[in-house]
């Protein structure tokens, strides 16, 4: 069956998961990405790519990072773009997702970049512009529910060959809170696409999904074991907001035993790169000397996000 992202010519239409998406795709997405590293160092930051397309934001859920660079780089590729305020828009007066679609349709959109709480939002409103007959128009997932955060997923894999070049040379480990994190399943199919022989993930048994077991890694219940040797280490934040439960003792218990310090991260190679999608926990997830410290890229993360973000936009969109 072919991939619902990609058109009959095997172009990306949407970026709704990194599940199935081919290793081709990612590498173009990563060599598209590359030399637009370069437009922020001129002084005129712009390239007509995307010149006279519309692009609207729609952020349900909260967002610094994403919709900010998002943004940024629509705009340095020459669209205009709208960012929709949801507190204030009709959303808060009961509007339905679909209408809201629908009514910015009609405003000649070209391109939806959609965050929602409900995992499948993005699909939901593709499938909708496909029964419709308005596939023309392109959705970028900016993370949903716990399902996928896409950009963040190709961003991080952008990261990794900066600093580490050949996956299939790597031991990679993701820790932390695993169960409800869309950025650790994102993660999860492209390493695994492009070719990790040594994927671990290290995380307490509360806080791992059921169908670990399937997802093509080896889990690890201990910190020290896991981060042995590993060439990067993957932090998760502590997503106390999607915790129905007490799935732990308290946030001080759990800075003991899974918190990311310079002792546990000694275990790692010497030259182990340290990765946080963001928003950091301080003192929960991650101690302040590593997160500050020589071995982290976590503002180089959000950097090379604007060029991910301009390579998806271009390859969807782009004249
Ligand atoms: C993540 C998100 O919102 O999914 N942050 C981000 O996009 N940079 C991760 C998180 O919230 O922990």
């Amino acid at each position: 069956m072919r991939n619902p992202q990609l058109n009959m010519h095997g172009e990306l239409q949407h970026l709704l998961t990194l599940d199935g998406l081919p290793r081709e795709v990612i590498i173009r997405i990563l060599d598209t990405a590359a030399p637009f590293t370069e437009v922020a160092e001129r002084e005129v930051k712009k390239l007509p790519l995307l010149r006279g397309k519309s692009i609207f934001n729609l952020f349900f859920e909260n967002s610094t990072r994403t919709r900010t660079t998002f943004e940024i780089a629509a705009k340095r590729l020459t669209a205009d773009v709208v960012n929709l305020n949801v507190s204030t828009s009709s959303a808060a007066k009961g509007e339905s997702l679909l209408d809201t679609i629908d009514n910015l349709c009609a405003m000649n959109a070209d391109m939806f970049v959609v965050r929602h709480s409900a995992s499948g939002a993005p699909v939901l409103i593709a499938q909708h512009l496909l029964a419709t007959g308005r596939d023309h128009i392109h959705v970028v997932n900016a993370g949903d529910g716990r399902h996928a955060h896409p950009t963040q997923g190709l961003l991080d894999m952008y990261t990794i060959r900066h600093y580490k070049h050949d996956f299939t040379q790597l031991s990679i480990a993701i820790v932390g809170d695993v169960l409800h994190s869309r950025v650790a399943r994102s993660q999860i199919a492209a390493l695994t696409t492009l070719g990790v022989p040594d994927l671990r993930v290290i995380a307490p048994k509360t806080l791992l999904p059921t169908s670990i077991d399937n997802m093509g890694v080896r889990t690890f219940n201990d910190m020290r074991e896991g981060l042995r040797d590993v060439d990067v280490v993957m932090m998760l934040r502590l997503q106390n907001e999607r915790m129905a439960g007490a799935l732990l003792p308290s946030p001080q218990e759990y800075y003991k035993v899974w918190g990311l310090t310079p002792e546990k991260l000694s275990l790692a190679k010497p030259d182990a790169i340290v990765m946080h999608p963001g928003p950091l926990n301080r003192g929960i997830e991650i101690d302040s000397a590593v997160a500050d410290g020589a071995q982290a890229v976590i503002l180089p993360q959000v950097t090379f996000g604007i060029a991910v973000r301009m390579a998806v936009m271009s390859m969807l969109a782009g004249q």
